[in-house]
């Protein structure tokens, strides 16, 4: 029987007290890893330590508050953290909140400038705090959640698709640089997954439509090859792959869990 085995490794997992986040956090568990969840709100990252699972003897799992909409933020936290814990980090998983959905020609500097900070330059500072330890561990995953608007932009999320092709083409020009050190660098594009962001986009679309609920749910249900919305679990067994020794030459990828319902190639 082959498994997802990654016993002895250690991730950081961001954005991990819901949704997709937090389903990657619990498969890495599951698969051996000790995790390390970051998010802004203690007491849920709290509830999250808490359920996360113990298979093997060398599993500990830790949390760190940070707040990726301010970079200073996360660069105090994160490098506070790693002054205490010394032990190299091997799974990197970038994920944290969307920007809010709206047109694009609406669409602030401010806004733009902030999903930048939070989605490329967070990412960015991560990886290089994340680096030499990966380097001298040989081995080095680096997973980025972003959305399948990269294959194919998304009416009324503009400054979300905009951001999302820039995470795309920083995660492939680091995959050109990384493989050489054991570390690979891929994205997973989540389809529409049953999270509160999925939620809220379904508020969102009803409002600026003026139709019920009910009938944007209808709707996205359309475009779905598969007829429903994903879970955010089977976005984390993709996650626990690619983390694992299993997926080593699996490099510079973007995978869509969609129900099938990218129509690019
Ligand atoms: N669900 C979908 O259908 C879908 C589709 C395409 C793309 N995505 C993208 O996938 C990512 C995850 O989505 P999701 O559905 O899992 O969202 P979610 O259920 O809203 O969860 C978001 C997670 O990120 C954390 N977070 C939010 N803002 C943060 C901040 N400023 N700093 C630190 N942590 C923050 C939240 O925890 P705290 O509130 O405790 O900070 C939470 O744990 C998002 O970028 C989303 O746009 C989702």
């Amino acid at each position: 029987m082959i498994a997802i085995d990654c016993t002895g490794k250690t991730a950081l997992v961001c954005g991990s007290t819901q949704g997709i986040g937090r389903a990657i956090a619990e498969a890495l568990a599951e698969a051996g890893a000790s995790v390390i969840l970051a998010a802004r709100n203690e007491h849920a990252l709290q509830e999250a330590l808490n359920v996360l699972s113990k298979n093997n003897s060398t599993q500990q799992h830790n949390y760190l508050v940070a707040d990726f909409s301010r970079l200073e933020h996360v660069q105090e936290s994160v490098q506070h953290f790693l002054n205490k814990n010394t032990e190299p980090i091997h799974i990197l998983v970038n994920n944290t909140g969307g920007p809010a959905p709206g047109a694009i020609h609406q669409a602030s500097s401010d806004a733009f400038i902030q999903a930048f900070s939070q989605h490329l330059l967070c990412n960015q500072f991560l990886v290089q705090s994340l680096l030499s330890g990966m380097k001298e561990a040989g081995y080095g995953r680096i997973l980025n959640i972003i959305s399948t608007s990269v294959k194919q932009p998304i009416p009324n999320l503009g400054v979300s698709n905009t951001i999302r092709g820039a995470v795309s083409s920083w995660a492939k020009t680091l995959s050109f640089e990384l493989a050489q050190f054991g570390i690979t660098v891929n994205n997973l594009l989540p389809g529409y997954i049953n999270t509160s962001r999925l939620d809220s986009l379904v508020q969102s679309t009803s409002k600026s439509k003026e139709i019920a609920e009910d009938a944007v749910v209808a709707q996205m249900l359309q475009t779905i090859p598969a007829g429903r919305f994903g879970e955010a679990r089977e976005l984390a067994m993709l996650a626990a792959f690619l983390a694992s020794p299993l997926a080593g030459y699996i490099n510079g990828t973007s995978i869509a869990v969609d129900g099938g319902r990218t129509s690019a190639l």
